[in-house]
């Protein structure tokens, strides 16, 4: 087994996900915004310190996405972020992107930018730690969208990102994001989520990529946020379990689905029902942001020197979507 598969199976090993926390500080100080706390490197760094000791880490968490500023950080107590992590059990990664601009072009579409110089990175990364790394390509649904343009420039960039980080020895998080925003029907979701996945490992391949070490993290198969064809958890799991057997090659080892804007519960019952139906190979686990985070920050933010509460909350997501990725979860475990 190549030591990059072996990274990618042991950070989804047993039922584990990843915990995407690579907010940007832009990103970020909206989320501190949102729950009235000042956002300052301090205030960021205190509410991920106390993720990342939460004791769901050892057995949920296969690995932390961290941003830039949080990988060179220390804890209260003199350690290194990426320590704490691997002592948790965790393993530490990154984002390496530098962010969606405008597609010239097509002006009302996104290319993620962050090549130029990445090799270079990427070392500095490694030595701090990092055993992964994420890039992030993002595509909205309209008439005319996403355009030929916007699905093979981004598969390129995450092709060409992906090799570099292989040649790094650490395993490429590839991250097409279909969004939800918009009227689309789930139809059309999926359509365009399997267009744009099939695409990514054309690329993949031709810029050989070594399809055993790296996770794939898709959309959910949904309809729009403002659709009103709303479909139910189990239409969720079938359409996104049908599109990526007819997208993603057998070799990739494992599946980390983000959560998009769901709502926590409904993250995880999709997720479940996905593992209850999974005839597939692929584990299919979670890489959430939102999802894994919403309810704690919110609590954490009434007082942000208590960890214990916000502790409690996390470790409870983490659980529950770590019981989800093995289909083994249920509406009342949620209480
Ligand atoms: P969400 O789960 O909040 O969508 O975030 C995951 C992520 O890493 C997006 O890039």
């Amino acid at each position: 087994m190549s030591e990059l598969n072996n990274i990618a199976l042991k950070i989804l090993e047993k039922g584990k996900g990843i915990l995407a926390a690579d907010e940007s500080t832009g990103t970020m100080t909206k989320r501190l915004d949102g729950v009235n706390v000042k956002s300052t490197p301090e205030n960021r760094l205190s509410f991920r310190e106390t993720l990342f000791s939460a004791s769901s880490m050892t057995k949920c968490i296969g690995g932390v996405i961290l941003y830039d500023e949080t990988i060179r950080q220390q804890t209260s107590k003199k350690k290194k972020i990426p320590e704490l992590i691997s002592d948790m059990g965790s393993n530490p990664g990154i984002k390496v992107d530098t962010g969606a601009k405008v597609l010239a072009g097509s002006p009302e579409e996104k290319i993620t930018e962050g090549l130029d110089g990445l090799r270079e990175r990427l070392k500095e990364y490694y030595k701090l730690g990092a055993k992964f790394t994420k890039w992030r390509g993002v595509y909205n649904i309209s008439k005319n969208h996403p355009s030929k343009l916007s699905i093979q420039s981004n598969a390129h960039a995450l092709a060409r990102y992906s090799a570099l980080v292989q040649e790094t020895n650490m395993v490429p998080i590839v991250e097409p994001e279909v969004l939800m925003d918009g009227e689309h029907s789930s139809e059309e979701c999926f359509t365009k989520t399997s267009e744009v996945i099939k695409k990514c490992f054309d690329e993949l391949i031709l810029h050989k990529v070594d399809l055993k070490g790296i996770i794939l993290k898709p959309n959910m198969i949904l309809s729009g946020s403002k659709s009103k064809d709303k479909i139910s958890s189990e239409q969720v799991a079938k359409l996104t379990l049908e599109c990526l057997k007819k997208s993603v090659p057998s070799e990739v080892p494992g599946i980390a689905f983000l959560s998009g804007g769901q709502s926590e519960i409904e993250a995880t019952e999709n997720l479940d029902l996905i593992n209850k139906y999974n005839d597939t190979n692929f584990i299919m686990s979670f890489s959430y942001g939102r999802a894994l985070q919403q309810s704690a920050l919110k609590y954490w933010s009434k007082d942000i020197h208590n960890s214990d509460g916000a502790q409690q909350i996390f470790n409870h997501r983490a659980k529950m979507n770590a019981l989800a990725a093995q289909g083994k979860w249920s509406k009342d475990l949620e209480n």
